[in-house]
């Protein structure tokens, strides 16, 4: 069994972050989200992984490397254009050869991993299997419709009147049946050639499709609060670590990780909470569910539930609460008079003010 995993794609939704880099790479307590679905990867027993890349492709490579560090052996499969997700099996035919494969969107993340779903289909081995989960948005999936004994009858790629609230879930199992399908399909009206109709070829051919619903499941749909809670969730499982440096005046309070070459000096920490490699927090408090990255700053200020991404510095600032602060981004007071606020704010940015 092989491995296809997708990591083309614009990121639109998660603008401004994605305005410079590739949304698998968007850090979920201070790790790329791909990395989650590689580990799960590599956990379900599967070493052979093709990667499909598309204009973030140098920053793959970069962070994924030939994927010797997860147990992996990573090949690359550049789409020159991101024509959807069944063009992408299209493309990777050579690399899939008659193996059964899954494929697993890299801006997925499903907690729990994979290990169990991919030993069900090994037994089984139905033609596909699909995993749904209850979304309150379902017009921004694919939806399945399902019969009263539960197998699936319709999928409907972002459906605007969708007939169920179950998602499709960016991991999908296949046996070389996906092939002959993905090159019967005609592009969708959005210009691509949906996996979503591929799986209904295959329906509509009395393939045998299976489903397992699921729970625990996030994808970038575009808002930070979602970004947010799936920190909050992997925090939640934080093995404590303790590997950078805490002065005497600090106080650190139930799980916290202090990465490698991290300083924390006069200053209150209450986790879970993880402090990236190279940071420094001095006289500062850091709440409950906040994730700084690497190199940051944090000074004479306040945040709790909050993502702070790599190089940034919050400085002479209170109280900074559930907000996702992007790269190289400079947090610093207003003058009091006049009390004004002043912004630099790049394209797509958000923000609330409390005044
Ligand atoms: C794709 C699929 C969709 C699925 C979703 C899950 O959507 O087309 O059916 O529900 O991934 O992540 P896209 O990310 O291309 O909008």
């Amino acid at each position: 069994m092989k491995a296809l995993v997708l990591s083309g794609g614009a990121g639109t939704r998660l603008r401004p972050i994605t305005h410079t880099s590739a949304k698998q790479l968007v850090p979920v307590a201070n790790k790329p989200v791909l990395f989650y679905g590689l580990e799960a990867i590599a956990d379900a027993g599967v070493s052979e992984v093709g990667i499909v890349v598309g204009d973030t492709a140098d920053e793959i490579r970069e962070a994924v490397g030939d994927g010797s560090r997860f147990g992996l052996d990573v090949t690359y499969i550049p789409q020159d254009a991101p024509l959807g997700l069944a063009h992408a099996v299209l493309i990777a035919q050579d690399f899939l050869g008659d193996d059964d494969f899954v494929m697993y969107l890299g801006d997925n993340f499903i907690v729990g991993g994979i290990t169990a779903l991919v030993e069900e289909f090994r037994a089984e081995r139905p033609d596909a299997q699909i995993l749904l989960t209850k979304v309150p948005n379902p017009t921004s999936f694919g939806v399945a419709e399902l019969d009263e004994a539960g197998v699936v009858v319709g999928l409907e790629e972002k459906p605007k009147k969708p007939k169920s609230d179950l998602a499709l879930v960016g991991v999908y199992l296949f046996t070389p049946a996906i092939h002959e399908a993905v090159r019967s399909i005609e592009p969708s009206w959005r210009g691509e050639l949906e996996i979503t109709h591929a799986i209904q070829w295959l329906i509509d051919g009395k393939r045998d499709v299976r489903s397992t619903t699921i729970s625990g499941y996030w994808k970038d749909t575009g808002n930070v609060t979602d970004m947010l809670e799936v920190n909050r969730s992997v925090l939640e499982t934080l093995e404590p670590l303790q590997e950078g440096t805490v002065d005497e005046r600090t106080e650190i309070i139930g799980r916290v990780r202090i990465e490698q070459g991290a300083k924390v000096c006069g200053s209150r920490i209450v986790g879970p909470v993880v402090i990236g490699a190279g940071s420094v927090i001095s006289d500062a408090y850091i709440g409950p569910f906040t994730s700084v990255s690497e190199n940051c700053r944090i000074e004479d200020s306040e945040i709790e539930y909050s993502i702070v991404l790599s190089g940034s510095s919050v400085t002479g600032v209170r109280r900074v609460e559930a907000s996702l602060i992007g790269r190289d981004v400079e947090v610093t007071p207003a003058p009091r008079n006049p009390s004004a606020h002043r912004l630099v704010l790049g394209d797509h940015s958000k923000v609330q003010i409390s005044s």
